[in-house]
């Protein structure tokens, strides 16, 4: 500070920053030219990008830098070696694509920094949480009292929603977790399908409940839990279940299991990281069919609805269970008679997710949402129809939007991904099922087209093509 009172020094380098324009435009200006390139660009950077990130690595700067100049250096070394999802020829993982409207709001609303923790921290957060909220429930036609935890994925959803399950079933035991952690408690049963995601299984192993005590239950060959082999269910356990399995995006049979677990007082978690969107469409949304009785549920908004990473949502009918596992005190806490956003989630600070969710709801609605989901269903099938006519193997029914390719061998399918992936026209990744090497391909944004999958397809064939004529070559 200077002596008329003045800032000086790095603030007052800042504080310019602020009131020019040129930062923030430039930011705005190459974000755009990013996301309009990406209908061209490959879906995943070349090697010379990759290579090119050493740019990044230098000694922590001893004086400060130039906005403009570190807002540059990030686009021009940064941007072509991103991976790139906003094109359509993006089918590795379960990856969506992103909603022009969710990423632009998202921007203005990084712009606003707020911290979503209190209502009292942003009165604007709280307002849109509480309407998502409610949007979700109709959505997925959840009971009245479920509440809503704005969090960053499905990992993080999945530990929220097993947390709560864990301190309702001790406290029915007369066990309180949050005063005598668990050693010595009674304990809780937990049941679920050899096929359930690994982020349930990370979610149990940071919640202190180990993989030791699952009772696990198989699977059909859909990756379906087999309903009749669930043992006896009682009011001490959690029973997880998966709508879309993530590799052949099958849904488990909730009809029958949330029934019985409701009928015997067990806790129900469904894991819907991408499928419980399907209750958007009318033709796919009788596979979650029953899910309605769970008891909790978990979904990321950053796959199927196209919103911008990172962005997951736990549901849970049980509030008082899950604010009591999300439980945070301390005297300069001020919460609230509105909607405190941390009584639902782990973070005490986080930025304003609900806005992203809120924006990619507003603009697609529930029909968008349905042409979405039917639409990724439709292209699925249309893969699977040009490789299965091309003489790959498919594995999986297609449920909703996941395929499961496999060649004559496992040393076959595993050169032909190689190939494809380094074909540039599309991304695949790779995975085991029933045993095999298989090929994943997952459709998730919105701007896939059936050209897109043709390409695809062609892809796929060339490099089947390609393997098997160096075979024979050798
Ligand atoms: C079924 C399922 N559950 C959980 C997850 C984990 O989600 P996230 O990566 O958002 O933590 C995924 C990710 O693909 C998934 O498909």
């Amino acid at each position: 500070m200077t002596a008329d009172g003045k800032v000086s020094g790095i603030r007052a380098r800042m504080a310019d920053e602020v009131g020019d324009a040129r930062l923030f435009d430039l930011a705005v200006s190459r974000a755009r030219s990013h996301v309009a390139a990406g209908a061209d660009k490959p879906p995943f950077p070349s090697p010379h990008a990759i290579a090119a990130l050493t740019g990044f690595r230098e000694p922590l700067p001893e004086t400060p830098g130039d906005g403009a100049a570190i807002v540059d250096r990030l686009d021009r070394i940064g941007g072509p070696a991103a991976v790139n999802h906003l094109g359509g020829r993006y089918f590795g993982f379960v990856v969506g694509g992103v909603v022009p409207a969710a990423q632009a709001a998202r921007q203005l609303a990084d712009a606003w920094d707020q911290n979503a923790a209190l209502h009292v921290l942003s009165p604007v957060t709280a307002a849109l949480e509480e309407v998502t909220e409610g949007w979700l429930r109709a959505l997925f036609r959840l009971p009245s009292e479920t509440v809503a935890g704005f969090v960053s994925g499905s990992s993080m959803a999945i530990f929220c929603a097993l947390a709560a399950a864990r301190h309702r079933l001790l406290a029915r035991q007369g066990w309180d977790d949050n005063e005598d952690g668990l050693a010595g408690s009674p304990g809780i049963r937990i049941v679920t399908s050899r096929q359930i995601h690994g982020t349930i299984l990370k979610g149990l192993a940071l919640l202190g409940l180990g993989k030791r005590s699952i009772e696990w239950v198989d699977c059909d060959d859909q990756g379906r839990i087999l309903a009749d082999r669930v043992p006896e269910l009682d009011e001490r356990t959690l029973l997880i279940l998966q709508a879309g399995n993530v590799n052949s995006g099958s849904f488990d049979d909730f009809a029958t299991l949330c029934a019985r677990a409701r009928e015997a007082g067990a806790w129900v978690h469904v894991d819907g990281a991408f499928g419980l969107w399907v209750a958007a469409s009318d033709r796919l949304g009788h596979l979650l069919d029953g899910a309605e009785l769970a008891t909790s549920w978990s979904a990321d908004a950053h796959k199927t609805l196209n919103a911008p990473y990172e962005s997951g949502i736990v549901l849970c009918r049980d509030r008082e269970a899950l604010a009591g596992a999300m439980q945070a005190s301390g005297s300069y806490i001020l919460y609230s008679e509105r909607r405190d956003g941390m009584l639902y989630t782990p973070e005490m600070s986080r930025r304003a997710r609900a806005v992203d969710v809120w924006a990619a709801l507003k603009y697609l609605g529930r029909s968008g949402l349905g042409e979405l989901v039917d639409g990724f269903h439709a292209l699925t099938c249309r893969m699977r129809d040009r490789l299965a006519n091309a003489g790959f193997t498919i594995l999986n029914d297609v449920a909703f939007n996941q395929l499961l390719v496999a060649c004559a061998d496992d040393a076959e399918t595993e050169a032909v991904l190689t190939r494809i992936q380094a074909s540039g026209v599309c991304w695949v990744g790779g995975a085991r099922f029933r045993e095999r090497a298989v090929i994943r391909f997952s459709v998730c944004s919105w701007a896939t087209t059936p050209d897109d999958i043709d390409a695809s397809a062609a892809a796929f064939v060339e490099a089947l093509t390609a393997v098997r004529g160096r075979v024979a070559a050798e």
